[in-house]
């Protein structure tokens, strides 16, 4: 009687860390609502230069709602920035040069703001602005908000859920999990510059059938002596050698299914192993969580809507969105649409993945009234979120105006292969971390033989883990990806090494500048004084104008590989600005302070990047 009251506690124990939890999330939401400083969008200098442009274009044309994009031209063309007309002309049913040249003329005569002037280019109107305005701009901003540049107040009020990681208890996790992690942790990132509260959650998978397969194992061969030791390998090792056995002996899963059913009914013995594992393994995911620097809100796994999700089915059935198969007893839903049928509920009567996940997101419309909610999860599992997605619309769990999104991506792949467990060419994710970061720091000692041995170790983790992050973010995310070190750590780009070294390159330049003219105080520097010579320092400066938004564009497409792009393309700017000048000759002291502020301004949006990418920088290698 003793042992079953305190294992029902232990059961209720987890619901109320869950509690606590959530409701900790919930206070730091209104919290944030009220008191969050946004940065306004509508003040970044890019967005100045655009209403100023988009206004003439409206007015000129008479479309009211005329979307304009500006473009950056390529460099043998004059104008700092493009406007494409083929779509205004389009709207207008006019040829595009003629509605280029109504626009350039009234560009012309109006002059507004940043604005110079416009000539026609074809399909084209280049814009002219005058520089030394904008570029003083640019860099004033910079330099006033700091390490919040790139913020804003786009999604200023809106809540998004970012599920992800949500690795399955009792295995390691493997590359797949982390590559739902590497870009969850992004898109958390991304999505709260852009003013949006985040909630970070994991969606463990800690639910299942599979429960009553290694309860079974553990029942019949479990060794506590080898479970301290090593639990998670342990674990899995009793879970592959069921599975083995009960090829040939298919009792043994009608045993553990039994189990799984005794663990749904909340079985007391049942429930003390379970949760026992469940601890084991989050012990372990912490351990990778804490290296790759992942933080979640919540671990609300899949057992806490067990009950909620039986109740759904029960509701479903009753409203006729589902119903009981004859022959089985099993609850089905048919085919909607084009989307084909699927299992709502076990023969048995247990609750499935789906059902799950059904009660889990009328948990979260209730709990935190979002406006979106991602779901960052292998590609191939696009059937079930369309599926789910519609049922829970059918069936009002999911209330119009919130967004549900399924955000996939592809697989990782060896030497072209999907990896396989049983073939053998599967990656640990500690070997990966590990090999990462010694191959780190071959090259950082190749580059660097006398680096202290302690520093050594610290930058080397910072770059190791940098690049398989950054591997995995550079490219759109619905591609396949691989791990090819020569690529991961090249020191001549399309990497993270490549702007690591970038931005400790610039501080060292800094440095050199702070030996030579003492302590440079940029804020004394008045917006009049910051001044350029070179085409590279505008060029750069433009660039830098982009980030905000860059950074929406990220979020707006669920693509932090935009970001990667920018920066790559940002270091190249920055390389051809320094092959030109030298900072520490130049004898003005405003030109020369410009262009520290110039260098600075590059180095802290690298850094800021990257930290979007949950990718650090050391501050020397
Ligand atoms: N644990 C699941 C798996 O490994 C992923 C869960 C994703 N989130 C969700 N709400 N279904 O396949």
């Amino acid at each position: 009687m003793e042992m079953k009251e305190k294992n029902q506690d232990e059961f209720e124990k987890y619901k109320a860390e869950v509690a606590e939890s959530v409701s900790v999330v919930q206070k730091r939401i209104i919290e944030e609502k009220k008191n969050r400083n946004y940065v306004k969008f509508s003040d970044y200098p890019s967005e100045e230069l655009k209403d100023d442009v988009v206004k003439t274009v409206r007015e000129s044309l008479g479309i009211e709602d005329a979307e304009v994009g500006l473009s950056v031209p390529p460099s043998h063309v004059p104008g700092d920035f493009a406007i494409e007309v083929f779509a205004l002309a389009k709207k207008l049913g006019e040829k595009p040069n003629e509605v280029a040249k109504k626009i350039a003329d009234d560009i012309n005569k109006g002059q507004a703001g940043l604005v110079k002037d416009a000539t026609v280019a074809g399909a084209f109107v280049n814009v002219e602005t005058h520089k030394e305005r904008l570029y003083q701009d640019i860099l004033s901003k910079i330099l006033e908000l700091g390490e919040s540049y790139g913020e804003s107040d786009i999604n200023a009020g809106k809540t998004a859920i970012i599920d992800y990681s949500a690795p399955n208890i009792a295995k390691p996790i493997g590359v797949g999990h982390l590559r739902s992690t590497i870009i969850g942790q992004a898109l958390s990132n991304i999505y709260h510059e852009t003013g949006y509260s985040v909630v970070r959650d994991n969606h463990l998978g800690d639910w299942g059938t599979q429960f009553g397969s290694l309860i079974y194992a553990y029942k019949e061969w479990g060794d506590e002596k080898k479970i301290a030791g090593n639990p998670i390998g342990e674990l899995k090792d009793l879970y592959v050698r069921f599975h083995q056995l009960s090829e040939e002996h298919p009792e043994m899963k009608d045993k553990a299914r039994e189990l799984f059913v005794r663990l749904e009914k909340k079985d007391q013995e049942m429930v003390a192993l379970w949760k026992r594992f469940r601890d084991l393994s989050l012990k372990d995911f912490e351990r990778v969580y804490e290296q790759l620097g992942i933080k979640f809100d919540t671990n609300i796994g899949e057992s806490y809507f067990t009950e909620q999700a039986d109740k759904l089915v029960d509701e479903c059935l009753a409203n006729g969105f589902c119903r009981k198969d004859e022959a089985s007893e099993a609850v089905v839903v048919d085919q909607m649409g084009d989307i084909p049928s699927f299992l709502l509920r076990k023969q048995d009567g247990s609750s499935l993945y789906l059902s799950r996940d059904l009660a889990t997101l009328q948990f979260r419309a209730n709990t935190f009234k979002p406006d979106a909610v991602l779901y960052v999860v292998g590609n191939e599992q696009d059937l079930n979120f369309k599926q789910l997605f519609e049922l829970a619309k059918r069936a009002k769990y999911m209330p119009d105006g919130m967004v549900a999104k399924h955000i996939g991506f592809g697989m990782v792949l060896r030497e072209g292969k999907k990896m396989s467990t049983r073939k053998g060419t599967l990656i640990e994710l500690d070997e990966l971390i590990s090999q990462s970061i010694e191959k780190s720091k071959e090259i950082l000692l190749q580059k660097n033989p006398d680096a202290d041995p302690k520093e050594l170790d610290k930058v080397a983790e910072i770059v190791g883990i940098g690049a398989i992050l950054y591997n995995d973010l550079r490219q759109s995310r619905v591609k396949n990806i691989s791990f090819d070190w020569d690529r991961m750590l090249d020191l001549e780009g399309g990497s993270a090494v490549y702007l690591q070294y970038s931005y400790v390159r610039i501080n060292s330049i800094l440095r050199k500048l702070t030996e030579t003219y003492g302590e440079i105080d940029l804020s004394t520097l008045d917006k009049g004084d910051i001044s350029f010579t070179n085409k590279s320092e505008f060029d750069l400066a433009k660039k830098l104008m982009m980030f905000p938004e860059i950074i929406a564009k990220a979020q707006e497409t669920d693509s932090p590989h935009h970001v990667c792009v920018y920066l790559e393309e940002l270091a190249l700017l920055f390389n051809s600005f320094y092959n030109e000048t030298s900072i520490l000759k130049t004898e003005d002291q405003k030109l020369r302070d410009s262009r520290i502020a110039l260098s600075k301004s590059v180095a802290l949006v690298i850094k800021k990047g990257l930290s979007l990418l949950n990718i650090k920088v050391p501050e020397k290698m």
